[in-house]
């Protein structure tokens, strides 16, 4: 398995188990069916709200002898309710306690966002916290201070753009080892990419396969089915691999990890095996010159009118 080494010197392997969207009933057996099959990265979050069930498949596949805890790596994130910095270490032990782990490999903020402490979503205006009383900065440093607690080995970033590294890099003096954003062709991101490798950055692609099972409620109507673009049916075709293969493939031919969300048992092992693919030269080309441009992801419900978490210029 290919592995990256991270810019505090730990390893991360660049294929992974996704668990946003892995329903309760399901997600336990899948998650010991991955590490059964040869996974050796979970990835989850507090959100996801079925972390319990996360490291009950964990627990399953140690205490079958499949793997050991030291052989595996766990991604974990921060909610929004948790950056006032007294708050991260309760955040952190909601999850370890969920999972029934005493360390998570990787720790990442979540969000750029700020909810005020207590509340878990956001109804309305105030109950966003305007970064500038409560800067990412802040939060980032006490999430640091985890890893001297050795209840974290290593920290990171999610959905942070080039103009909020930036700014995060010069207020605390620290440079985050990952950053997890949305990457798929629809949404290549390549001067993102650029800069977190400039800088030693690590980043992970999150919805790899367009996140289809999404709620209704994330979708837009006309949204385009990325599994079903006719270029990538077409290329996977001729390269021999299932679509789903092909952007998984894709996903490590740019030296990012990957993280593709399944519960189902074929497709678990579908989607491992995609990791002995080498993409074609014409196959990456017809994936980056495929012209449509689609976010899955976004924080469209977070936006109130006057506080800092307002419109498009989230991703600017
Ligand atoms: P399932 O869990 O039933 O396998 P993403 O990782 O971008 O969030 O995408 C997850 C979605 O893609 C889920 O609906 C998942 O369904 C589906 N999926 C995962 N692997 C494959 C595959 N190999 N072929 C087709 N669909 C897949």
């Amino acid at each position: 398995m290919k592995t990256y080494t991270l810019n505090d010197g730990n390893k991360i392997p660049a294929f992974g188990l996704g668990t946003w969207k892995s329903p309760e009933g399901e997600v336990r057996q899948a998650v010991k069916e991955a590490l059964r099959v040869g996974y050796r990265h979970i990835d989850g979050a507090w959100i996801y709200q079925n972390e319990k069930e996360v490291g009950q498949g964990i627990r399953d596949a140690i205490d079958a002898g499949i793997v050991t805890r030291e052989e595996i790596f766990v991604t974990s994130k921060l909610w929004n309710t948790f950056h006032a910095p007294d708050d991260v270490e309760t955040g952190c032990q909601e999850t370890l306690t969920a999972l029934g782990l005493d360390y998570i490999d990787l720790f990442l903020m979540h969000w750029p966002i700020a909810f005020r402490p207590g509340k878990s979503q956001h109804k309305a205006p105030e109950d966003f916290w305007p970064l500038a009383e409560m800067p990412l900065s802040k939060t980032f440093e006490a999430m640091l201070k985890l890893r001297e607690k050795n209840l974290v080995k290593s920290v990171g970033v999610s959905n942070f753009t080039v103009s909020k590294l930036k700014q995060l890099i010069d207020e605390s003096g620290a440079v985050p080892a990952m950053n997890q954003v949305e990457l798929h062709p629809y949404n290549p991101q390549t001067e993102l990419l650029a800069y977190c490798r400039e800088q030693g950055i690590c980043v992970t692609a999150y919805s790899p396969l367009g996140s289809s099972d999404r709620p209704d409620s994330m979708k837009a109507k006309d949204e385009p089915p990325l599994l079903e673009n006719e270029t990538v049916k077409a290329t996977a075709d001729k390269e021999g691999v299932t679509p789903a293969q092909m952007l998984i493939a894709w996903a490590l031919s740019r030296d990012t990890v990957v993280i593709p969300k399944s519960t189902n048992a074929g497709r678990i092992a579908q989607n491992l095996a995609a990791t002995e693919h080498n993409l074609s030269d014409e196959a990456r080309a017809a994936l980056e010159n495929i012209d449509i441009h689609y976010r899955y992801v976004s924080p469209r419900g977070w936006f109130f009118p006057g506080i800092t978490y307002e419109g498009e210029s989230f991703w600017a």
